[in-house]
């Protein structure tokens, strides 16, 4: 298992671009269950993206890369070294649709292999998908995916931790969902595209990473309405062609880096990326006292030399991203004053916390929010990624430490972020990946 040792204190100055989105790639890369092919861009070489495709592979979808391509992203020449020249460009073809289970050896690292159920029930009406893994952060149920697909005609029956499933074919109906889930929503909304009628999701989630799966679907023939609204209409098409979608850049990235520019930016521009998305993340910044230069694409920030403390609510979009709880709580412990995180959206998401009370963070937890008393000087320490977002937040707190900083178990951060310490080292820090076998 990999390690980061970092040397905390250095500015970081210059220019970083931003990768394509993770959470725009999967479901996109699932949807090719749906059949009719595709030709997708400015994919990011990540664990999660290698994991659904081996994933895809095995229910018969078979994947080409092209070179090059028209990605107005791709991805960085370090990454592309490291994978063996990845061009973040493929063309997917269904090649055999016998196959409709998603075993637990490819689901059990990522939730998101869920994706696959929809597109299966709909298009090969059969699907065994196992309980999805991933992220350890809550009970993450899928009651709501599976709801939604008996409603639409689907017998599901959960079977030594598979789900199975079948139908006659689905129908599409109204689905009121409790919660605007994300992948809920893509799930249903992808099975919808082949389902007989009409389908309204009601309270669907309206995160830019589901808009962009919807954009793709109907460039591939879908009918869908109220893209990017709380209230999808899909009108069910017998089938689906192919087209060319590019992924939309990653805004978790994104806001990490602008984080990281409000920690120790000399000044630091991110490029490749619509700052309206990330309204939520920028308006607590500058309540920080961060403030932004703009221009296109890109956005610059500089160290706030005096940050103040200050109040977030994680909430589903356009509201405050969980996904970045953890990479502002190092910011927040710098802080003249006091600040509060009320996370929202998932149980048990401090686990990291801990870690960086060990680096002299001064935050309590009680039930689902964090007080965090400012003022804090970080002390390098050995900590221990517990999941993704988790791993960011520990990365940006060993930036700004003193001392040296090792982080242990680094391939949560892999599962989302491309080559992070690659990105920051070109802006200043200092940063190395240990592999296993090199560390003494
Ligand atoms: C997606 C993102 C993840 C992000 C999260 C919230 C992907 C691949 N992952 O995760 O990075 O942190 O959205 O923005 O896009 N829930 C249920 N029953 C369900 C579904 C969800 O109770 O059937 C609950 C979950 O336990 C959680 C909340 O709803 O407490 C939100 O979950 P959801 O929006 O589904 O998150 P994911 O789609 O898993």
């Amino acid at each position: 298992m990999d390690r980061f040792h970092i040397v905390g204190g250095a500015a970081l100055r210059g220019d970083v671009r931003v990768s394509g989105a993770k959470n725009a790639a999967l479901p996109i890369l699932f949807s090719t269950l749906l059949g009719g092919g595709l030709e997708i861009g400015n994919v990011p070489a990540l664990r999660d993206i290698r994991t659904a495709l081996s994933l895809l592979g095995h229910l018969g979808i078979q994947a080409v890369s092209l070179p090059g391509g028209e990605a107005p992203f791709v991805a960085l020449d370090s990454a592309a070294e490291e994978s063996g020249g990845w061009s973040g460009h493929f063309r997917l073809s269904d090649a055999d649709e016998s196959s409709y289970e998603a075993p637990y050896d490819l689901v059990r690292t990522m939730r998101a292999s869920i994706l696959c159920l929809g597109p299966l029930l709909a298009r090969r009406k059969r699907a065994r998908v196992s309980l999805p893994g991933g992220c350890l952060i809550g009970a993450r149920p899928v009651d709501m995916h599976l709801n939604a697909f008996v409603r639409m005609g689907a017998n599901i029956s959960i079977d030594h931790g598979y789900i199975d499933a079948n139908t006659d074919g689905l129908v599409g109906c109204d689905i009121h969902l409790p919660y605007p889930t994300v992948t809920g929503t893509e799930n249903i909304l992808m099975a919808a595209v082949l389902a007989k009628g009409t389908t309204c999701i009601f309270n669907a989630a309206q995160e830019p990473e589901v808009t962009d799966l919807a954009i793709s679907l109907q460039s591939r023939g879908a009918r869908i309405e109220g893209i990017g609204t709380s209230s999808l209409r899909i009108e069910g098409v017998p089938e689906i062609s192919s087209c060319v979608h590019n992924v939309m850049w990653d805004r978790i990235e994104a806001g990490t880096f602008l984080v990281a520019g409000a920690l120790l930016g000399e000044p630091l521009t991110v490029h490749g990326f619509d700052s309206s998305i990330l309204m939520s993340l920028m308006v607590a910044l500058s309540e920080m006292g961060a403030s932004f230069e703009s221009k296109d694409s890109s956005v610059t920030v500089r160290r706030i030399d005096s940050p103040k403390g200050a109040s977030i609510r994680t909430e589903p979009y356009p509201g405050f991203p969980t996904d970045m709880q953890a990479q502002i709580l190092p910011l927040m412990a710098i802080a003249n004053g006091s600040s509060t995180v009320v996370e929202t959206v998932f149980e048990n998401r401090f686990t990291h916390v801990m870690e960086m009370n060990r680096m002299g963070a001064n935050i309590d937890i009680h039930g689902s929010r964090a007080f965090v008393r400012g003022g804090a000087v970080l002390e390098g320490a050995s900590v221990m990624a517990s999941d993704l977002r988790a791993s960011a937040g520990l990365v940006l707190a060993g930036l700004i430490a003193n001392g040296e900083t090792v982080i242990q178990r680094v391939y949560h951060i892999d599962r989302g972020y491309e080559r992070i310490e690659r990105k920051l080292e070109a802006l200043g820090a200092r940063i190395k990946r240990v592999r296993e076998e090199a560390a003494p």
